[in-house]
């Protein structure tokens, strides 16, 4: 309620919420037993939403809704062309702000902040030092394994985050596409404060008529329009918008996608096929029929499937699918705070 008086946008509400406390602390049993009864209630979350965790997850649907509830750590992303790892873990103390470095070494860059600040309090954030970026996110560069000189399509690349990542670990020649122009403004922004660059293009990648020059690419990302589900807690309202048939029509566009791809992709190249989601229609699935699609297509080690984790909740083991390189990421290293993403690598026959 003091929160509300405090807050002018909810100042209104105070006495609304003044009694709803009133008559929960008058009768916390009955609310507490209200509570259980609804699963809604108990996991804040659609009923839907439950069903296809504990569907898809039925070992792990209990932690990974309660994941959900935990603010996730504010995790960096140290740009090698500027400083080191090292170098910016003595700024970020001398700053006074306390960070670790993640025992996974193929998160080379990351940084978990003990507690998130504003980006202005970081040293050197304005002159492209640093970033933000989930540490699951950051298997994505390091996974397409990008050789300095080659030719790379990051083909929904906006905001720009891993385009970025690419591009700060090797020379190479990124086309940074999105359908949505003002959204690749931001990539724009991205690039420049960390003194990168790539060539911008605002097209639809399920049309490559429209835009593809013919000349095919090494490396494929298709960081894939999902429901976001892996990153709900960073979105807390994602979960109360979406409808179940979201996922279904989703797994469709993300296929058209993959197929409208596939073709670019020079004969023994790499597509790193990637979803901030946790429903296997997206993932597992999904990959599963595109390589039943595709007969060049070989699916190569990456993570598969990986669950959002917090070392305060850990989820108790990671899973090993088809496209994981076991055993599974999550259980490989202490649990650090990481979001839900999907990750297949699939490599064309040369
Ligand atoms: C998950 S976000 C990408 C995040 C980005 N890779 C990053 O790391 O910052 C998905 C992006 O796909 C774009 N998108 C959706 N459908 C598309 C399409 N058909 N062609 C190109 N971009 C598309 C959206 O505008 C959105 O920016």
């Amino acid at each position: 309620m003091e929160a509300c008086k405090r807050t002018p946008a909810l100042r209104h509400a105070a006495g609304f919420v003044n009694a709803l406390l009133r008559r929960a602390l008058g009768a916390p049993d009955k609310l507490d037993a209200a509570i259980r009864a609804s699963p809604e209630a108990r996991w804040n979350h659609p009923e839907w939403w439950i069903a296809a965790l504990q569907q898809a997850h039925p070992q792990h649907w209990e932690q990974m809704l309660e994941v959900a509830q935990i603010p996730p750590a504010m995790t960096l992303r140290v740009n090698p062309r500027r400083v080191s790892r090292t170098a910016y873990l003595e700024l970020l103390g001398k700053a006074g702000l306390h960070a670790t470095i993640t025992a996974d070494v193929r998160l080379d860059q990351a940084l978990i902040l003990a507690h998130p600040v504003p980006v202005e309090q970081l040293p050197g954030f304005a002159a492209g030092w640093v970033s933000v970026q989930d540490a699951a996110a950051q298997y994505a560069a390091p996974l397409l394994d990008v050789q300095p000189g080659m030719r790379v399509l990051d083909a929904c690349a906006a905001p720009g985050g891993k385009t970025a990542h690419l591009l700060e670990r090797v020379d190479c020649e990124v086309l940074a596409l999105d359908k949505d122009a003002q959204r690749l403004q931001r990539v724009n922004g991205t690039l420049r404060r960390l003194g990168l660059s790539a060539r911008l293009l605002a097209a639809d990648a399920a049309r490559p008529a429209d835009w593809w020059d013919g000349q095919p690419f090494d490396r494929i990302l298709l960081d894939a329009p999902c429901s976001a589900s892996g990153i709900e807690r960073r979105h807390p309202d994602i979960r109360w918008l979406r409808r179940a048939g979201d996922i279904a029509a989703l797994a469709v566009t993300q296929a058209a996608l993959l197929d409208a791809l596939w073709p670019l992709l020079a004969p023994a190249g790499k597509l790193l096929y990637v979803t901030c989601s946790v429903f296997p229609q997206e993932g597992t699935e999904q990959a599963g029929r595109f390589l039943a699609r595709h007969a060049d297509a070989i699916a190569s080690p990456a993570l598969g499937q990986l669950l959002p984790q917090e070392p305060r909740r850990p989820v108790s083991t990671g899973q090993d699918d088809a496209f994981s390189a076991s055993p599974a990421a999550s259980t490989r290293d202490a649990p650090v705070s990481q979001d839900g993403f999907f990750y297949a690598l699939f490599t064309k026959q040369p």
